[in-house]
């Protein structure tokens, strides 16, 4: 069976137009700098962010660790958010692998880290603190529903941060879902961080690898950092070659798929028993809840789900996040809101 899969962006498979250009990557090996095809990835992506170089990284999260690992030294703080990916789903790797410290600051509902809060969490010099180095973002921010932080607000932020010698760091794993709801560029959003690390393989839909971007010198150092963790890669070209397509083309169907969430989105607000989050869905991703009186849990609405075609994960035991990406077309979208109601036994009237 082909199964309609909201559980994530990262379950896109590549794009037929991807696979042929795969097969045809011209390659050499990419520690020796020798493969044209990652060069010119790592050339457009600077470009597109407004960078002066960017590093090409097996995974989104090797490319945030080493972002922390070119700001920070052991026993350095981090401010993060507390419903962050960096804090909470990187398996601890800033203190397991950086003897980085991480000072979690409560991310508010619309996916920001309050000033006040950033400011109050700043260490002073005092020999029993640890020095705080670096402050991170989200954008967009999953956990509070796909929201992207706007670039006035970034700009507040780095403004902040650097006034107290700090670095800005950009998990933007999907930035330019986060550019293209806003309708602002990529570049503007990031300007005012000292590195950003974004996927190629979320709703742009390569087979893996993000890019992290930043100063010709933070690069010089992540590249180093990379050839540490085990990511200098070889004719990676075949899996570059993707990504050039995620730049150049993915990027900027992307509104589709916010369409398409919000249709989502408005079909199942008609469903009995679901309570779909008010603003939702702000990008690609749709966050609803089971209602009070629905008898059965989230787990046992899933299998439901899967026996009509449909993959969804629980986020707990009343809670769904549903994300559309290329392979989410206008029926997958209509067999979802059906699917739903029929796993709740909601027959919509006539
Ligand atoms: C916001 C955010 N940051 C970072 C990552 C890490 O990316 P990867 O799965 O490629 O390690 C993810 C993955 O889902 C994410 O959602």
């Amino acid at each position: 069976m082909e199964y309609i899969d909201l559980r994530s962006d990262t379950v896109t498979q590549p794009t037929p137009e991807m696979r042929e250009a795969m097969a045809e990557a011209e390659v050499g090996d990419d520690v020796y700098r020798d493969d044209p095809t990652v060069n010119r990835l790592e050339e457009l992506a600077a470009g597109m962010l407004g960078k002066e170089a960017a590093l090409f990284v097996p995974s989104g999260t090797m490319g945030n660790l080493i972002a922390l690992l070119v700001h920070c030294q052991r026993g350095e703080e981090v401010i993060v958010g507390n419903q962050s990916h960096i804090y909470l789903n990187e398996a601890g790797g800033m203190s397991a692998l950086g003897g980085i410290q991480p000072c979690p600051v409560q991310n508010q509902a619309d996916g920001t880290l309050a000033p006040e809060d950033i400011l109050a969490s700043i260490r002073t010099e005092d020999v029993h603190h640890p020095i705080t180095r670096l402050v991170c973002l989200e954008n967009t921010q999953n956990i509070c529903g796909g929201v992207p932080l706007t670039s006035a607000y970034t700009r507040q932020v780095g403004d902040l941060a650097h006034g107290k010698d700090l670095f800005l760091h950009i998990d933007g794993a999907r930035i330019f879902n986060a550019a293209v709801a806003q309708n602002v560029s990529v570049r503007e959003l990031v300007q005012p961080a000292d590195s950003v690390m974004f996927c190629l393989s979320k709703g742009l839909a390569a087979p893996l690898g993000s890019m992290l971007a930043g100063t010709n010198k933070f690069i010089v150092r992540a590249r180093h950092i990379r050839k540490m963790l085990g990511g200098g890669m070889r004719q990676v070209g075949v899996v570059a070659a993707a990504g050039i397509i995620s730049l150049e083309k993915m990027t900027k169907r992307l509104a589709e798929d916010h369409a398409r969430a919000k249709k989502m989105a408005d079909g199942l607000r008609q469903v009995r028993g679901l309570i779909v989050d008010a603003g939702s869905p702000y990008t690609n991703m749709v966050y609803l809840n089971l209602s009070e009186d629905v008898a059965v849990n989230a787990q046992q609405i899933a299998e439901k789900m899967k026996n009509s075609g449909v993959l969804v994960d629980p986020e707990n035991a009343k809670r769904f996040r549903l994300v559309t990406h290329y392979w989410i077309d206008d029926n997958a979208v209509e067999k979802t809101v059906s699917a739903f109601a029929k796993s709740l036994n909601y027959h919509p009237p006539h």
